[in-house]
């Protein structure tokens, strides 16, 4: 017969069949100095990467070609003689004028307000239909509250020899020589040159 001793559970097989406690891990707090380290190499990391994304934006070209803001190709053919109607590209913005002083290619733009001056051939020159202003062949201001003549973008002019041209740093023509063929006419409408002040 079992007596009331042995029926109770002991106190040392209790603590037997508890399960042992995990051993406790003390994480120390990071020191202050520890703290500023951390906080500085985030900020690098931050800016190293801030700076890689800006070097990639700006070593790939964000216009392609044929698009505006990037680089046209101009067919020779298609060249204007000198003192003729200019030929628009609308695609690109701009008109391809011919004068006897060489080659420009105009920014659209009227140097007003911004609407777009259309050739008039009855006038022979263009006009902006917003406030009036006018403008000659290559685009030189002639009247109106237009300040300057008309924005230039920058060409280059390829001869068969492998002569390049291109548009010099004041906006001014590029004089060709009829008797030399051009094999490639490039207009980079990313790169333009602000028209005089008259
Ligand atoms: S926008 Fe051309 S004259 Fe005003």
């Amino acid at each position: 017969m079992a007596t009331a001793e042995s029926a109770r559970p002991s106190a040392l097989s209790s603590v037997a069949a508890r399960p042992a406690a995990a051993p406790s891990i003390q994480v120390a707090a990071p020191s202050r100095r520890e703290f500023l380290y951390y906080i500085w190499g985030a900020s690098i990391a931050l800016l190293t990467g801030q700076a890689s994304a800006g070097l990639i934006w700006f070593a790939f070209p964000r216009f392609k070609e044929g698009e505006f803001g990037g680089t046209f190709a101009f067919d020779p053919e298609e060249l204007p003689s000198a003192g003729a109607p200019p030929v628009t590209v609308s695609s690109g913005r701009f008109h391809v004028s011919m004068t006897n002083e060489g080659f420009r290619a105009l920014y659209q733009v009227c140097t007003h307000l911004g609407c777009l001056p259309k050739w008039v051939p009855t006038n022979f020159r263009f006009e902006c239909p917003c406030h009036g202003s006018k403008f000659q062949l290559n685009g030189n201001w002639i009247e109106g509250p237009a300040p300057r003549n008309l924005d230039r973008f920058i060409a280059t002019i390829t001869y068969a020899d492998g002569t390049v041209l291109e548009t010099p740093p004041d906006g001014g023509p590029i004089p060709l020589d009829p008797n030399r063929q051009i094999t490639s006419i490039q207009i980079n409408t990313g790169a333009r040159i602000t028209g005089a002040l008259h």
